[in-house]
């Protein structure tokens, strides 16, 4: 049988774009494998987002052409595949790097990757184009193991912050209908998934078409998403500060399903950075949503995604990171050194931020964040949380799942659990996760 293997570099866009080419080649009758030197077909769905993840590709390139090289003297093909962000950004760059490459595809092109692994029999192909045609309407059925999966509802962006390639990579903003997220999600959830994310690069600027023909906001959606039987929790990210609507920050008390957990990167806490970044919204205007989105749901944890560095920035203004940071409190977060990347309009500044101070400053954030996240599940401690059981623990007898507010917990519990939302006591908070003990079953799967 022939074997794919497909590996994810980047969001949680990418991984899911992952899955539906392993469930297009899948389609094709190649079986999934984790072992690169067994695959006819490899597929490298790659990330642009910051510079070290985009060099990752051509030295994991370097070595696959090795690879290819042994398996043509067993007498064995392997098509090699870019795809991603960096496929859409370079493609003609990877081609003349990396002989090795015989296809390299955009992100809005998946759906054609058979026609295109067979065309490159003949000569190697590259296909970035953005087509008319939707990939959604082209994908075979979803297959999914596991209790969580992310679902794409929402893609691209048209918000251009001065650091970011999305916009050039992704495309300009596009919704899927609420009926074509509603007939993924109830194929997910017949097949166990108790727990959708759902995901976009903006993805509370979300307007897909309803039923009705009129377009439907983010929460119209989660409704019809939590409608369906066999859905116990829903998610959503990434969203932009300035498309938290009202419905949205009201649907955090107003949908049982939907968790408390809201990412809402805010990247900086200084105002002149800000703006420089084109974020088009200020420091104290972040603060005062949170402010009400805590009003509507008090219990809810925050994430953040930080850049330090950005040109321009001063201690002064890197302070004022830190003072936001204090005053808000986040219970998780990823934070970078920003990184030039090639035709954003930040890469054109002449003011860099030297290296040294950069992973200075990074290291001071780092440190302000891990305080909170360690307080905040010390502050679980002792408490009763319902907990999605996921999988099993690394231990036999354990299963690991998360609590509502993303805390990863560990406990004895019999594998039967897996795909239940359980109720633990949390014993103790370690360095990365929870452990627990049952008290009960909340609910049957
Ligand atoms: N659409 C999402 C995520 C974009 S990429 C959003 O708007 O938040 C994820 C994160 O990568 C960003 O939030 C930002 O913090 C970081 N990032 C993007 N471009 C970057 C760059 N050039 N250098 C460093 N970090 C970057
Ligand atoms: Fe990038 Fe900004 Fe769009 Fe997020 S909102 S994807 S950071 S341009
Ligand atoms: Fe990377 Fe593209 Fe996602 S650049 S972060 S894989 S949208």
């Amino acid at each position: 049988m022939k074997k794919a293997f497909v590996k994810s570099y980047g969001c949680q866009m990418n991984a899911y774009d992952a899955a539906r080419m392993a469930d297009v080649l899948g389609a094709e009758g190649y079986a999934p494998t984790d072992t690169v030197e067994d695959a006819d077909v490899v597929v490298l769905n790659t990330c642009h987002i910051r510079e070290k993840a985009a060099e990752k590709v051509y030295s994991e390139l370097g070595r696959l052409r090795e690879l290819k090289g042994e398996r043509r003297r067993a007498g064995l093909d392997t098509r090699i595949v870019v795809a991603g962000c960096v496929a859409q950004a370079e493609g003609a760059e990877i081609v003349a790097r990396q002989p090795a490459v015989d296809v390299v595809v955009g992100p809005q092109s998946y759906h054609r990757l058979p026609d295109l692994i067979a065309r490159s029999r003949e000569r190697r192909v590259v296909d970035t184009e953005f087509p008319v045609e939707d990939k959604f309407d082209h994908l075979p059925a979803r297959r999914n193991r596991g209790v969580t999966a992310f679902l794409t509802v929402q893609e691209g962006c048209d918000k251009f912050c001065a650091f970011c390639v999305v916009p050039y990579t992704r495309g300009a903003e596009v919704s899927r209908s609420v009926a074509a997220v509603v007939g993924e999600a109830e194929k997910l959830v017949a097949e166990g998934v108790r727990e959708i994310t759902l995901i976009g690069q903006n993805v509370n600027a979300y307007h897909g078409l309803s039923a009705d023909g009129a377009a439907a906001t983010l929460p119209d959606l989660m409704r019809a998403v939590a409608a369906i039987p066999g859905v116990a929790r829903i998610r959503y990210t990434t969203s932009h500060p300035n498309d938290m609507a009202d419905d949205l920050i009201r649907a955090h008390a107003e949908i049982p399903a939907l968790m408390p957990y809201l990412h809402l990167p805010v990247q900086s806490g200084s105002d002149r950075i800000l703006k420089a970044m084109n974020r088009k919204h200020t420091g104290d205007q972040y603060r005062r949503l949170i402010e009400r989105v805590r009003a509507s749901r008090p219990d809810i944890a925050l994430s953040s995604d930080f850049i330090v560095g950005f040109p321009g920035e001063t201690d002064e203004d890197f302070a004022d990171t830190m003072r936001l940071v204090e005053e808000v409190g986040f219970e998780s977060a990823f934070s970078f050194k920003y990184s030039p990347r090639p035709g954003t309009p930040a890469a054109e500044r002449a003011d860099a931020v030297p290296e040294a101070v950069k992973s200075e400053r990074l290291a001071a954030l780092q440190a302000l964040l891990d305080r909170q996240r360690h307080a905040y599940q010390r502050a679980a401690e002792g408490q009763v949380v319902d907990v999605l059981v996921e999988k099993a623990g690394r231990h036999p007898g354990q299963v690991a799942g998360k609590t509502p507010h993303m805390l990863a917990v560990h406990f004895e519990a019999p594998a039967s659990t897996i795909g239940s939302v359980v109720a633990v006591r949390i014993r103790e908070a370690g360095a990365n996760s929870l452990t627990g003990e049952l008290v009960q079953r909340a609910e049957a799967a």
